[in-house]
């Protein structure tokens, strides 16, 4: 016969066998089983670019489609900007369309996101910019934003340039200097045109003859750069505000019969592989690193967004001077 206390303490020898037999079920579930029953979630990452007008975007695209790869978990969509703003906003509808979950901005210039940005952040997705900068009224509508100090750059190429005529014993009381921006209201043109300005603006002895912008690209720069050795016959400097400009303007420098890096140096921003070369071959004098490699760092913030950590607003990245000293070097450890 089972008394009351005996059913009681059976009924709980069951509860405990049950629990027992619950917990060892789940510790030996076979691990294939386990992914067939919670498959693991992809984070969808889309990444908005400004298009290929440059060594530097093929290189910055490139870091992050390395990066935001399937074998880490990600799925990204990538959507190639082809240098125009409106391709810009239709790509983030797009892509809020497509219920990503996070989106990296590579904004072409810095005004006219207020609205879409507030609808991106609206629909939940949390945008991270690479390179350029927003003028919006909520920095909420982006993480953060990660890119170089453009006005610094701009002020240490024209300080190179100024201990370089130094050490050379430039002989002429005037430097005629002529210099060509990126794409006029993008964050590196404002940032460089004025880092470049203040510093030249410091010499008495530099004379700035023209400035012109050639949008970043090589082949409007190899015309800005015609342009200005048929108008100005006597161009010591061109400084331009990205490498392929540079590239373009060496061109036109040879055309014109003369010798780029010797009758007229040549300084630049960017330190692409491309510019060390040709700085190792003397046909340009140096160039401003700016590293592209920004897909680690952006996987880095997204990574700790979800381990919810605090997440730096402004991540600056570092670069320094590549000129005929230090190229050989530099090529060797060169990643982009
Ligand atoms: O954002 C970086 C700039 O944009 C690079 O200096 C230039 O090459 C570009 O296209």
């Amino acid at each position: 016969m089972i008394t009351a206390r005996k059913g009681h303490k059976l009924l709980l020898m069951l509860i405990v066998v049950v629990l027992l037999i619950g917990c060892r079920k789940k510790h030996h579930l076979p691990t294939t089983l386990m992914h067939e029953q919670y498959p693991r979630k992809m984070i969808k990452v889309g990444f908005v670019t400004v298009g290929s007008e440059s060594d530097w975007r093929l290189a910055n695209t490139e870091s992050v489609v390395s990066t935001f790869t399937e074998e880490k978990g990600f799925e990204l969509i990538l959507i190639d900007g082809q240098q125009k703003y409106e391709n810009q906003i239709k790509a983030l509808r797009n892509l809020i369309q497509q219920q990503v979950d996070y989106i990296i901005l590579s904004p072409i210039i810095e005004t006219g996101w207020e609205s879409i940005l507030q609808e991106v952040k609206g629909a939940g997705v949390t945008v991270i910019l690479s390179g350029g900068k927003v003028k919006v009224s909520n920095e909420d509508y982006y993480i953060a934003w990660v890119g170089a100090n453009y006005e610094k750059e701009g002020e240490l190429i024209v300080a190179w340039l100024i201990d370089h005529l130094k050490r050379i014993k430039w002989n002429s009381d005037k430097i005629n200097v002529v210099e060509m921006r990126g794409t006029v209201g993008s964050s590196e043109e404002v940032g460089r045109t004025k880092g470049i300005g203040k510093k030249l603006a410091e010499y008495m002895s530099i004379n700035l003859l023209d400035i012109e912008s050639a949008n970043f690209v090589q082949l409007r720069a190899q015309e800005v750069m015609t342009k200005f050795l048929r108008k100005y016959p006597e161009i010591d400097v061109v400084i331009t505000q990205n490498d392929n400009m540079a590239f373009g303007a060496i061109d036109a420098i040879h055309a014109a019969g003369k010798n780029p890096g010797e009758d007229i140096l040549v300084i630049s921003i960017d330190g692409v592989r491309a510019a060390l070369e040709k700085i190792a071959a003397g046909e340009m004098n140096a160039s401003m690193e700016s590293t592209p490699l920004h897909g680690p760092i952006i996987e880095k913030i997204i990574r700790d967004m979800r381990d919810g950590k605090d997440i730096i607003k402004n991540q600056y990245t570092q670069g320094i001077i590549i000129d005929a000293e230090n190229v050989e070097k530099r090529m060797l450890q060169d990643p982009y």
